[in-house]
């Protein structure tokens, strides 16, 4: 109640509903934990679950509001460029026994990070004013402002006390952060009616997922350096094979068609099964679970008379010294030629209509009453087009062919981070 007068005051003293939103946000915030879950704030509570104590909570938030207002620190940081890393130079860095290489890492990431955070917050502050308000996408911007004052507060690294202060720190956001693209799909669907340029949310759904891949692989290769794994360097595993990294999401997959269909089709591995090279999983652990997913379901789906008896999935992979491509075909029916144009558009899916197919709903209803809506073989219509940004970040391409009436073949083709042609750059 509170909260609504203070809030409304505000209003009148000129203030739009965003700006005295976060106005209130020390408000809302400066109270003991038991009375945020009461009034039920317990959810943004968790998003910053790393910060202990009230008093620093108390800080924390008034840093945040301080910044809608002097951003200067933000603008200036939005305004240098961005430096990429080819994966190379992160491969061949050196690895010194005194752990000079960690130091360097981190004073890249200290002086990186900041500038591609502002970035960042400068596309949420060029959204269009009513999407820019919806509580869940606000709730996003703010998490990248307070990771920008966290950051670009934190002392210069100087020695390996500060750096694994440093580390500490990068480790606490990639853990706030880790349910931004579920937040960012919620908030624009709840927000999608006021939407009229398609354009808009690819773009600034495209840069800001992307970006985050970038950041999260730079954050997680800081912190992989300290591990001592032979395989490895950081986030690159020197000998990647692809058909184990096919194989591990395929068991994932398998185990959620199989909880959600009762059955699931075998996958075929062929092509060049004994290749291996030097890259980074990170992506490719988020890609291929999503296609493997999409083929299953198609599958299970076009034959629902025969659960049991099912086509394969065959998924072909092919290497040489520029790029290697996996390919993914299903027996699944193909994509219909009037939805075609749509499946690679953010928050496009089928998952509903199949709910209320008769016979799905069933199979259906076992899951939903878990208030998760289409349980976890598709979701909010993300798997494409974010596969297809995140294959593109890296130099490398999505796409589909589909035969109607038979099935779907899905080519993923990514650069070799040593081969003849020029690297991509995280
Ligand atoms: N292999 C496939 N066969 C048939 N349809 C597919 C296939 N892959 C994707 N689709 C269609 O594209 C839509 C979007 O896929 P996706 O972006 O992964 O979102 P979701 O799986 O959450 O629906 C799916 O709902 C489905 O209709
Ligand atoms: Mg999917």
């Amino acid at each position: 109640m509170r909260r609504r007068v203070t809030s409304g005051a505000l209003e009148m003293l000129g203030c739009g509903p965003r700006m005295s939103r976060l106005l209130m946000a020390p408000t809302t915030k400066i109270v003991g934990p038991m009375s945020a879950l009461e009034n039920g704030t317990s959810e943004r509570f968790r998003s910053t679950s790393s910060i202990s104590s009230y008093s620093e909570l108390a800080r924390e938030r008034s840093k945040t509001v301080t910044s809608f207002y002097n951003q200067s620190a933000i603008d200036a940081s939005a305004e240098k460029a961005s430096v990429r890393l080819t994966p190379a130079t992160m491969l061949y860095a050196g690895k010194s026994p005194d752990g000079q290489h960690i130091l360097s890492s981190a004073k890249y990431l200290h002086k990186e990070l900041p500038v591609r955070i502002a970035h960042r917050i400068k596309g949420f502050r060029s959204l269009p004013f009513i999407i820019g308000c919806n509580p869940t996408i606000l709730q996003v911007h703010e998490l990248y402002i307070r990771a920008y004052h966290m950051l670009s507060d934190f002392p210069a690294i100087k020695d390996q006390e500060t750096e694994a202060r440093y580390s500490k720190l990068i480790q606490q956001l990639l853990d706030d952060h880790k349910d931004v693209v579920t937040m960012l799909a919620e908030g624009f669907r709840e927000c999608r009616k006021h939407i009229q340029d398609e354009g808009l949310v690819r773009n600034f759904l495209d840069t800001t997922l992307t970006s985050r891949l970038g950041i999260r692989m730079l954050a997680t290769h800081h912190l992989a350096l300290h591990e001592e794994n032979p395989d490895f360097v950081g986030i690159i595993c020197r000998r990647l094979s692809p058909k184990k990294i096919i194989e591990k999401w395929v068991d994932f997959a398998r185990r959620l068609c199989e909880h959600q269909y009762g059955n699931s089709p075998r996958v075929r591995i062929n092509g060049h099964v004994a290749a291996r090279f030097p890259f980074i999983p990170l992506p490719l652990d988020y890609i291929l679970p999503e296609l493997l997913k999409n083929a299953m379901r198609a599958t299970m789906e076009s034959h629902l008379d025969t659960p049991y008896n099912v086509p394969d999935v065959v998924v072909t992979i092919a290497n040489n010294d520029t790029d290697f491509v996996i390919r993914i075909s299903d027996r699944g029916g193909g994509i219909p030629h009037s939805i075609l144009e749509k499946v690679m558009d953010y928050h496009f899916s089928t998952a509903e209509e199949s709910a209320q197919n008769p016979r799905m709903s069933n199979l259906f209803n076992n899951i939903t009453n878990s208030g998760n809506q289409s349980g976890p073989m598709h979701g909010f219509g993300f798997g494409l087009p974010t596969s297809r940004a995140y294959a593109e970040y890296l130099g490398g391409s999505l796409s589909l062919q589909s035969m109607q009436g038979i099935g779907t073949d899905v080519y993923l083709r990514l650069r070799h981070i040593d081969g003849k042609g020029e690297s991509f750059r995280v």
